[in-house]
């Protein structure tokens, strides 16, 4: 069974097909983060252009590569929420468009959901992969850390699950992506708080943690208070404009101060996870979302969680359209409702 699955939620054209619910055929990203960079950040109407441009040639190519036409094609996922309306808008009208004229069943994804997802894939022959040895098995705990979201979610079986704990206020990618802002550091700010921080000490200084109810978060703190500790680094108060710091701070500065915060970031969710690992002993651990591409999440984990874990690839921790395409196999698989390629409508807040 062959799902193609469409992803547009923010500023990747993505298409993928994926078998059986492991086997990944194809995968293709197309991202308009070049046209974003100048302005800090995504600028929705500019992400909505660019997937019509992508869209159709995103498709084609996933269906090349993966060998098929449209009769080998079983089914079509698409991310329905959340997101970013303009995008995610594309996405849907071009999934219902092709359900209807090839006659295939239709299914909407929740974009988060679909994140998980991403470790069921053990199997491809695309060169450049690192797959998971094999699916993780239930109960699973999923960490789920990316731009727009901070949870940690306890699936018993597949479309069977509990929300544990979320985020109060920003997504710790969020924290990272405004963190970077402050530091002068390149949109996103995931992997470039990274690369500063591999240059400073995570020790340098101690940054607040949120004191939230058991499984939940809150970043907004951390994120000010990184702001006060840039303007008294560089002798000034609170009133002194972010604006103003990237080139007062010097470089060192700039690397203990991504140090400090990554690591304080992370730690968060760890401890957090740990917690929930203790309480509910789940069978397996898995990460999702952007931030799960982070290495320093990653090392903490593999140090403090009593079970092993296998780490998605790279390529699949950010916005992908394998992971909706995997858990549109899974759909199939157990018979869930398809969405009406008539009706199906965005929901750019979609919660899990
Ligand atoms: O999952 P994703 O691609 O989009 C959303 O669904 O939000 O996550 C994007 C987030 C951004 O905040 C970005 O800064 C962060 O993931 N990110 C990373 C890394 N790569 C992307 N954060 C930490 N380390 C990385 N290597
Ligand atoms: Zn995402």
């Amino acid at each position: 069974m062959k799902i193609l699955g469409i992803e547009t939620s923010c500023d990747e054209t993505a298409a993928a097909v994926v078998e059986d619910g492991k086997r990944l055929l194809s995968n293709v990203v197309a991202s308009s983060m070049n046209l974003h960079i100048q302005y800090g950040g995504v600028v929705p109407e500019i992400a909505a252009r660019s997937h019509i441009e992508l869209i159709l040639p995103v498709i084609q190519q996933a269906l090349d590569e993966a060998k098929c036409t449209w009769i080998d094609i079983d089914g079509i996922a698409v991310t329905y929420g959340a997101g970013l309306g303009g995008s995610l808008l594309i996405g849907v009208l071009t999934a219902r468009t092709l359900a209807i004229t090839h006659d295939k069943p239709l299914y909407g994804i929740n974009h988060v959901e679909g994140h998980v997802y991403a470790n069921f894939l053990t199997k491809t022959s695309l060169p450049g992969y690192k797959l998971r040895s094999q699916q993780p098995v239930f109960p699973m705990l999923a960490i789920i850390v990316s731009g727009g979201h901070s949870q940690l979610v306890l699936f018993h079986g597949h479309f069977d699950y509990t929300l544990l704990g979320q985020t109060h206020d920003d997504a710790i990618g969020e924290a990272f992506d405004k963190v970077a802002k402050m530091l002068g550091l390149p949109y996103p700010g995931g992997p470039s708080v990274s690369k500063a921080a591999k240059k400073g000490d995570p020790n340098a200084f101690k940054l607040p943690k949120a004191k939230m109810d058991k499984y939940d978060f809150s970043f907004s703190g951390l994120k000010t208070a990184v702001l006060r500790l840039a303007q008294t680094e560089i002798g000034q108060t609170h009133t002194f404009p972010s604006t103003g710091l990237p080139e007062r701070l010097s470089e060192a500065q700039k690397a203990n101060i991504a140090a400090s915060f990554q690591r304080t970031a992370v730690e968060t969710i760890v401890d957090k996870s740990l917690l929930a690992v203790k309480e509910f002993a789940p069978n397996s651990v898995v990460i999702a979302g952007g931030v799960a591409a982070d290495q320093e999440l990653r090392r903490q984990l593999t140090d403090k969680l009593p079970l092993p874990i296998e780490f998605p690839d790279l390529k699949l921790c950010t916005d992908n359209g394998a992971m909706i395409a995997t858990l549109g196999c899974f759909k199939m698989l157990h018979n869930q409702p398809t969405a009406d390629p008539y009706t199906l409508e965005i929901e750019p807040n979609l919660s899990m």
